[in-house]
């Protein structure tokens, strides 16, 4: 985990713009990019902004040459803002409307992914502009998120779907695929490299030459659980894509990774009550807001009384810690041991970054955490 603000910068900023806040550090994001840069030398970085698409991100990685990977209109318009060239940026969602092609291409984007038959004659008006990328669907049950159960082609269809792209007219540029979100493990990488290696040979047989592998995002984080360093988790990766794509463009698309670790939550206590013998706490922010991710994603975060990092906390006892929302299921943790919290007192939760503040709602008027950079 990385080091939080001091007690009294955190004070200080809550003083300053109110609760809930997310601290948003974007050189420890550029951190993280530079981590992962060095752990796949060769592969292309781009950004998803999906996880956390804040310009300010946006903005710190386009200092160090960054790339991006975008999905919607609405990424478009964020790198756009940001003055970021659009040959740095692909289009990696599988399923796209005429109008979502066209916003893109006028932005000037050139690379898009497909997945399915229905999906090529879309790019038929635009064929001399563009480059596609065919999705792969690599099922993993490993994953905390398996993306390839709604996207990608099955392994043993792809190479027909080559086979009509290309017949069609269509540039294809090589494969993408997306292993599944916070894999712990990095066995599914290494399967699906070996997998496309075999259709990059199988169609050069026919005549078709891709040049360019997109290995998608999926590196893991420590949140409540440690995690193998960047470093060791990808040599293998690395080693495998030296060996079977020597003279390939290799792309990935990492968000979690750089997002997640770059944004710190501080919220506050509105109040609390006793419960079937358990303290509740009801915090300013909750389930429809920045711990959105605890449903949608799976996701378990760290979570720590300021008073804890102050050193000043007193005994513990089981505690339930809610939302602030009217609605019974706005509940973020069940039995757990927190020391004795009285209303306005700041609560810390790191590592909210990914899937937060991005998929927060303002349900009940609650309004989203605002998120402050502090560097
Ligand atoms: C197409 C695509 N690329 C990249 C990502 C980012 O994945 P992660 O945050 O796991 O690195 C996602 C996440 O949903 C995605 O759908």
């Amino acid at each position: 985990m990385k080091p939080l603000p001091s007690p009294e910068k955190i004070r200080a900023l809550v003083a300053e713009h109110g609760s809930p806040i997310l601290l948003l550090s974007t050189r420890t994001a550029v951190a993280q990019y530079r981590a992962l840069q060095t752990a796949l030398p060769r592969v292309q970085l781009h950004y998803a902004l999906k996880p956390l698409p804040h310009p300010a991100i946006v903005t710190a990685l386009k200092a160090i040459d960054g790339w991006y990977d975008l999905a919607t209109a609405g990424e478009v318009d964020v790198v756009r803002g940001c003055g970021i060239d659009p040959s740095r940026c692909i289009h990696t969602h599988p399923i796209k409307r005429d109008k979502d092609i066209r916003y893109a291409l006028d932005y000037g984007v050139t690379h898009f992914v497909v997945d399915n038959p229905f999906e090529l004659p879309k790019f038929l008006p635009y064929k001399d502009k563009v480059r596609l990328l065919l999705r792969l669907s690599f099922r993993n049950k490993d994953a905390v998120c398996d993306l390839s159960l709604k996207f990608g082609v099955q392994p043993p269809e792809a190479l027909a779907l080559l086979r009509q792209a290309h017949g069609m007219g269509l540039d294809v540029a090589g494969t993408s695929f997306h292993c599944g979100s916070q894999l712990v493990s990095n066995q599914k990488f290494l399967e699906a490299i070996t997998f496309c290696r075999q259709l990059f040979t199988l169609a050069a047989l026919d005549g078709i030459i891709l040049d360019t592998l997109d290995i998608g995002g999926g590196f893991p984080v420590p949140y409540t659980e440690s995690m193998t360093p960047i470093d060791q988790y990808c040599a293998p990766i690395n080693d495998l894509l030296e060996h079977h794509f020597p003279n390939i463009r290799l792309i990935a698309e990492p968000g979690r990774f750089i997002a997640a670790p770059s944004m710190t939550l501080v919220s506050s206590v509105m109040g609390k009550s006793e419960r079937f013998g358990r303290m509740w706490y009801y915090l300013d922010d909750g389930l429809y807001g920045s711990f959105s991710g605890k449903l949608y994603d799976h996701c378990d975060y760290p979570f720590i009384p300021l008073s804890r990092i102050e050193g000043t906390a007193g005994p513990e006892r089981l505690s339930v810690v809610s939302g602030p929302t009217c609605d019974s299921i706005d509940v973020m943790y069940n039995d757990i041991m927190l020391p004795d919290m009285q209303p306005g007192d700041l609560v810390v939760g790191p590592m909210m970054g990914a899937y937060t503040w991005a998929s927060a709602t303002e349900f009940n008027f609650f309004p989203k955490a605002t998120v402050v950079v502090v560097d």
